[in-house]
């Protein structure tokens, strides 16, 4: 079977709650994600989470990667404001467990489609942390661009660093 017949992006559930709390408790992810990504990562912060994107109304913009049948990462989307509300900004997390098989390049691309198809947006994008190069690579192979270089504009665990900045916009 291909990878994309594998994959699945589908809504959150409560029995994803130990898989999501094993996987998600991890340092290498939160290295590269924002600060609201809780480290460590408890049972109670996937119960928390699960509920949360249970509660979300209307089209839904968080989902859980689904790998036959285990959710192994999750993706969505955080909708800008004001002058930027036709942009959306996309996340992704892989579990480790998972990583260099395509799982991500294929989630983007299936995320940022369904994005385009069910929302107003013009532009995706996606700002990626100077020690991040896998992550870079995934949205050039989903077919995102290289926009700028955003000097400092990152502060993780006490370091400084630069974003890459990438977007996608409608066709
Ligand atoms: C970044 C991340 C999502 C990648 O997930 P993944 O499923 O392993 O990604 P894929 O397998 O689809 O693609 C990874 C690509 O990066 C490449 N890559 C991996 N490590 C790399 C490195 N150190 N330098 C350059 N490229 C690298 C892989 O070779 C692959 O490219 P290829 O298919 O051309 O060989 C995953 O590592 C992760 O969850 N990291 C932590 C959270 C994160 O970074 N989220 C994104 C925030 S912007």
């Amino acid at each position: 079977m291909s990878l994309s017949d594998r994959i699945k992006l589908r809504r959150w559930i409560p029995t994803d709650a130990d898989a999501l709390a094993r996987l998600a408790h991890n340092r290498k992810l939160w290295i590269n994600l924002r600060d609201r990504f809780p480290h460590p990562y408890t049972r109670a912060d996937a119960d928390a989470w699960i509920a949360h994107c249970q509660a979300e109304a209307g089209q839904p913009i968080q989902f859980a990667i689904d790998l036959d049948g285990l959710a192994i990462g999750g993706i969505g989307i955080e909708p800008l404001s004001d002058v930027h509300r036709l942009t959306a900004e996309i996340g992704y997390w892989i579990g480790e467990p998972y990583w260099g098989q395509g799982v991500a390049s294929a989630a983007v691309t299936g995320m940022t489609r369904y994005v385009f198809a069910e929302f107003p947006f013009e532009r995706v994008q996606a700002l990626v942390f100077q020690w991040n190069p896998a992550s870079r690579r995934v949205l050039e192979k989903a077919g995102y661009t290289f926009e700028a270089r955003v000097a400092r504009c990152i502060v993780k665990d006490g370091l400084v660093g630069d974003g890459f900045l990438y977007a996608r916009l409608r066709d």
